[in-house]
């Protein structure tokens, strides 16, 4: 049987590149589809040496761009799509919220369009656990509520999904003449990772997190305190009520976040979908509070970190984890890295950028 292909826009970045290396492993061709914004090709070079395929097709484009976007689909006989391109910093979307919604709906709207166009296509839409807002009915289930977005991030995050919806809705109601642009020809089917916090590295410690400027996210930040670019950990609010007043996340290995992508992809192109618009939370299941990730990591890797309690972080939920079980069934996936092993990876990661190992 002819390997399917998989476009992976964004998959230069952070999760596209471990995406593009579990696919390939997987046996599935892969198109990488870039503009580099956010990244460098560090990754996209790791991702040749540990596949050790140079032939990878990248395409150095933005997915805003309409006509690009239309003739890349025109190039390559797309049979999936995973779309990652995307801005995702949630204090610059609050400041900056037209550049957040323009790139992160022309590019969906861009990818859709050129799908139907080209005879319909199975789409991978990379979603967040930031839909579910703050609750106390945890751990949630797909079936839990949407809450108003905090940040013009989550927002983006929740229209995506709602685009995709109808999108997939209209096809099957109507057909694609209605659905799309001129050419429209076929069916659009869909799936929405909900991610909860991916962290960590692959463990050649050849891709992982590139952070631009000061990190936002926990890991990224500790690892950087950890090898000096960073005087500083702050730890933001021990006084949440939690077990050891530290906020409590569901952190999910980057690379069992990247296997859950290869899982659904699966899922749509073998016909093994219940409906044509499916959702799924990739986490772990388990809640660990930030107090305890910086001693596990103080604790596997053997150091010790500088850090303080600071103030409340504004925006942060208290506690949020996933009910995986829905993941679990139907994927046929499951996390399956420790904490521990993950928190090694990102170390071994940043020492590998420093140029110390
Ligand atoms: C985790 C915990 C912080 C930094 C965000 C987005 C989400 C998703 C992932 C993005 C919290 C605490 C953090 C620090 C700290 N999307 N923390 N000191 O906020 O759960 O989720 O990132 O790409 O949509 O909202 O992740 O890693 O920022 O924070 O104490 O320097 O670590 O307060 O409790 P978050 P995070």
């Amino acid at each position: 049987m002819a390997k399917k292909t998989v476009l992976v826009s964004g998959g230069a970045g952070y999760i596209g590149s471990h995406v593009t290396v579990e696919l390939i492993n997987a046996g599935y061709d892969v198109v990488v589809a870039d503009n580099m914004s956010n990244c460098d090709m560090t990754c996209f070079e790791g991702v040749k040496k540990i596949t050790g395929r140079d032939d990878i097709p990248f395409e150095l484009m933005d997915c805003c761009d309409t006509a690009k976007v239309q003739d890349l689909f025109g190039r390559y006989k797309i049979d999936a799509v995973i779309h990652f391109a995307a801005f995702k910093a949630v204090g610059e979307s609050v400041a900056q919220p037209i550049k957040y919604y323009r790139n992160n709906l022309d590019s969906f709207l861009n990818i859709l369009d050129a799908s139907i166009a080209h005879g319909g296509c199975n789409v991978l839409f990379s979603s967040s656990a930031t839909v579910y807002g703050e609750t106390d009915k945890l751990p949630v289930t797909e079936e839990s509520p949407r809450q108003s977005a905090t940040s013009p991030y989550g927002n983006t995050k929740q229209i995506c999904e709602d685009i995709l919806r109808d999108v997939i809705k209209a096809s099957a109601a109507y057909g694609t003449e209605v659905n799309a642009g001129a050419s429209a020809q076929g069916p659009v089917k869909g799936i929405a990772l909900r991610y909860f916090n991916p962290i960590g590295a692959h463990p050649s410690a050849l891709i992982g997190e590139l952070p631009r400027g000061v990190p936002n996210n926990l890991v990224p930040f500790i690892t950087q305190t950890a090898i000096g670019k960073r005087a500083c950990l702050s730890i933001f609010g021990n006084d949440y009520p939690t077990p050891d007043g530290t906020c409590l996340r569901d952190y999910i290995d980057i690379v069992d976040l990247a296997k859950a992508h290869v899982a659904a992809v699966s899922r749509m192109l073998d016909g093994k979908m219940k409906k044509d618009y499916e959702i799924f939370n990739v986490g772990t299941g388990r809640p660990v509070s930030v107090s305890e990730l910086v001693n596990a990591f103080e604790k596997v890797n053997g150091l010790k970190l500088n850090y303080k309690y600071v103030d409340r972080r504004p925006g942060d939920v208290v506690a949020i984890w996933a009910d995986t079980r829905l993941a679990n069934e139907e994927l046929g996936w499951k996390a399956e890295r420790t904490v521990e092993e993950t928190l090694a990876s990102a170390w071994a990661w940043e020492k590998h950028i420093a140029g110390i190992e």
